[in-house]
């Protein structure tokens, strides 16, 4: 068909409006990108925080760190002056957690209910020490990691450890020896609880 003169002046619509998003009855874009982002921030603020919280509150579920009395044996098995290394079940209530370890402790027996119960650990790096009943170091612990030499009190008399032999509380109880474990801080002149 071909127009004479100016082609008829168009009346209907420019243009098909979309209806807004919304109006599909879901969710709209912009809300949509909103609840992304929160939820987006929500986990990212769970994963950074509950660590940080962590490490803010474990030190206080630490200090409530529980250590038990534990039986090492009747009195009458230890003899005097003889050093006796004793492995026993420590039952450990941490925070919410109870656990059994296993440990070891030295006993030495001073006099009819005088005890000393060391930690087994030398106070230099931790080596397991013995008690040597011949030989050169002959009624003294060594420590044969680096030489350590103590005397059967835990007085240092060789070597490099720093600190005597560290005790541990004690207690007899119907002809029954105690002890409560600790750890201490290694290398150092002071005896420091761990
Ligand atoms: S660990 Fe005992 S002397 Fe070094």
């Amino acid at each position: 068909m071909v127009w004479k003169g100016r082609p008829p002046r168009y009346e209907g619509p420019r243009w098909i409006e979309r209806p807004p998003f919304e109006a599909k009855g879901g969710l709209g874009r912009r809300s949509f990108l909103k609840l992304a982002l929160g939820a987006m921030g929500g986990v990212i603020s769970v994963g950074v925080g509950v660590p940080i919280a962590g490490y803010f509150i474990s030190p206080i579920l630490r200090r409530k760190r529980v250590r038990s009395w534990a039986p090492l044996g009747g009195i009458d098995g230890f003899r005097f002056l003889e050093p006796k290394h004793v492995d026993f079940e420590e039952r450990m209530k941490d925070a919410w957690i109870t656990q059994e370890v296993t440990r070891a402790v030295w006993v030495v027996r001073k006099g009819e209910e005088d005890f000393r119960v060391y930690n087994p650990h030398c106070t230099h790096l931790g080596c397991a020490y013995g008690w040597h009943t011949s030989g050169p170091h002959k009624d003294h612990f060594v420590s044969p990691c680096h030489n350590g030499i103590y005397d059967i009190d835990g007085n240092v008399l060789g070597g490099p450890p720093p600190r005597p032999l560290d005790t541990l509380e004690w207690k007899i109880e119907k002809g029954e020896l105690y002890a409560v474990y600790k750890d201490f801080q290694l290398g150092v002149p002071q005896k420091k609880e761990l």
